[in-house]
C-alpha cells in the first residue's frame, strides 16, 4: 500500500512538474527570443518615449508589437506582469519529486554499493549539499567575473560542472549524479529568479515610485543571469530526461558522458539565441552534434564474445529463469517484493514471458549492464555471460 501511495504521488508531482516547467522554460525561450530579434523602432515619437526596441508578431490571429523600454518607462503602468511562480513551483515540484522518489527510497536510488557503502542518510545529505553548493560557487563566479568576460565565466562555471559530476560519480548511484546536477544547475536558474532577478526588478520599481531615476545596473543584472538561465535550460532538461536512459548514467565514466552532453546542448543553445539576433552560426549546432555522434559511439554495446559462446553448452530457458527469479523478479514480477508494481510494466517471473523480452533482457542485462540498477541484487558476471549465452542462441 505504502509504495502505491509512492507511485500516486510520483505520478502526480512529475506531471505537475512538467506543467509549471513547461510554462517557466517556455516563457524563458520567448523572453530571449524577443530579446534577440527586437529592432530599434523607426517612429520618432515612440524613440522619444524610450523604447529601444520593439518587433510585429503575428500569433492565434491576431498582431502583436511589443515594445522593450530600456531601463523603465517614464510611468509605471498600473497593471505590470510578473513572472516568478514559473520558476518557484518547478523549483518547488521538483525537489518534492527528488524527495519522494529519490530521498525517501535513498538506498536503492542514491547509493551505490560498487562505488561506496554509503548510509542513505548521508547520501541524501550529499544530495541537498550539492544543491547548495552549486549555487554558492555558481553566485561567486557571476560576481567576480560576470562584468569582466562572459566567456572566462562560461568556460569556469563548466569546468566546476565537470568537477562537480566526477565528485559525485565517486560517491553515488549514476542516476542520482545525473539527476542532482540537472537539479543542481535547476537550482541555480530558481536562485537566480528568486536572489537577483525579481529584486533587482522591484528595486528597480522601487526608485521610480520614489521618483528618482531607477539606476540600470539592476536591469543589466538582471538579464545577464536570466540570459545565463536561457543556456541551462536544454542541459537540464537532458538531466531530467537521462533517468529513463539507463546506457547514459550507468557507464564506468558516466561523469565524462554527461559533461559532454552538457556542452553539447549549451552550443545547441547558443546557435539558437545568435540565429533570432539574425546569425546563423552553423558551427555551434554541427559541434554540439559531433559531440553527441562521439558519445553515442563510446556507448555503443560491445559485442559480446561469440567464439566461447557457441564452444560452450546450450543454455536451458531454466537455467536463464532461476537466474532472473533470483536478481530480477524482486522487481519484475506480477507482485514484486522489492516495488510496488513491476518497472516499466515488465514481468520476467514465467518462461513465456521471459522468451517475448529475450531481447531487452539481453540488452539491458548484459550489453548495457544497466539492470539490476546499481546491482542491487548482485548478479554476478557468470551469470550476465550466461545471459549472453542465451541471448547469442
Ligand atoms: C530494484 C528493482 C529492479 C531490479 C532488481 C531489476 N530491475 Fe529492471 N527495471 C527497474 C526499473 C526501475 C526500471 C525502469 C527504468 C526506467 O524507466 O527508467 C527497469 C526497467 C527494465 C527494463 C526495461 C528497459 C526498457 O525500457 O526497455 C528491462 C528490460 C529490465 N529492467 C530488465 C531487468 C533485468 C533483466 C533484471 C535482472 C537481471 C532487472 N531488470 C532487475 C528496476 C529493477
Amino acid at each position: 500500500m505504502e509504495s502505491y501511495l509512492i507511485e500516486w504521488s510520483t505520478l502526480l508531482l512529475r506531471w505537475l512538474h512538467l506543467i509549471v516547467g513547461i510554462a517557466w522554460i517556455g516563457s524563458s525561450f520567448y523572453f530571449v527570443w524577443l530579446d534577440n530579434s527586437l529592432r530599434a523602432p523607426q517612429d520618432e515619437a515612440m524613440k522619444k518615449k524610450g523604447v529601444a526596441g520593439e518587433l510585429w508578431a503575428v500569433h492565434g490571429g491576431g498582431f502583436y508589437n511589443p515594445q522593450k523600454y530600456l531601463v523603465a518607462p517614464e510611468k509605471l503602468p498600473d497593471d505590470l506582469h510578473w513572472f516568478k511562480w514559473e520558476s518557484y513551483s518547478t523549483w518547488l515540484s521538483g525537489f518534492a519529486l527528488l524527495t519522494v522518489l529519490y530521498y525517501t527510497q535513498a538506498a536503492s536510488y542514491m547509493v551505490d554499493p560498487a562505488k561506496l557503502a554509503l548510509s542513505p542518510a548521508a547520501s541524501v545529505g550529499i544530495g541537498i549539499g550539492t544543491l547548495a553548493l552549486g549555487w554558492i560557487v555558481y553566485d561567486l563566479l557571476c560576481r567576480l567575473l560576470i562584468e569582466r568576460s562572459q566567456l572566462l565565466f562560461a568556460g569556469i562555471f563548466y569546468a566546476f560542472l565537470v568537477m562537480a559530476s566526477f565528485v559525485l560519480d565517486q560517491l553515488l548511484s549514476g542516476r542520482a549524479v545525473f539527476l542532482h546536477v540537472g537539479a543542481m544547475i535547476a537550482t541555480i536558474m530558481s536562485a537566480n529568479v528568486f536572489f537577483w532577478i525579481i529584486p533587482g526588478q522591484k528595486k528597480t520599481i522601487a526608485q521610480m515610485q520614489r521618483g528618482e531615476a531607477p539606476d540600470p545596473i539592476h536591469g543589466k543584472r538582471a538579464k545577464q543571469r536570466s540570459v545565463h538561465n536561457n543556456y541551462l535550460t536544454l542541459p537540464v532538461l537532458f538531466c531530467m530526461i537521462s533517468n529513463h536512459y539507463s546506457f547514459t548514467y550507468s557507464h564506468p565514466h558516466a561523469w565524462a558522458v554527461l559533461s559532454l552532453i552538457l556542452l553539447s546542448a549549451a552550443l545547441i543553445r547558443h546557435f539558437f539565441n545568435q540565429r533570432h539576433k539574425g546569425q546563423q552560426q552553423w558551427r555551434y549546432p554541427a559541434a554540439g552534434i559531433v559531440i553527441l555522434a562521439v558519445v553515442a559511439a563510446w556507448l555503443r554495446p560491445a559485442g559480446v564474445a561469440t567464439a566461447t559462446a557457441t564452444a560452450a553448452p546450450a543454455v536451458t530457458t531454466e537455467a536463464v529463469q532461476a537466474v532472473l527469479a533470483q536478481r530480477c523478479a524482486g522487481c519484475h514480477a506480477e507482485h514484486p517484493t522489492l516495488v510496488g508494481a513491476a518497472p516499466a510494466g515488465l514481468m520476467l517471473d514465467t518462461a513465456a514471458r521471459i522468451e517475448q523480452h529475450k531481447a531487452r533482457i539481453v540488452q539491458q542485462a548484459v550489453h548495457l549492464r544497466a539492470m539490476p540498477p546499481g546491482n542491487v541484487t548482485h548478479i554476478t558476471d557468470e551469470e550476465r555471460a550466461t545471459l549472453a549465452r542465451w541471448g547469442n542462441q
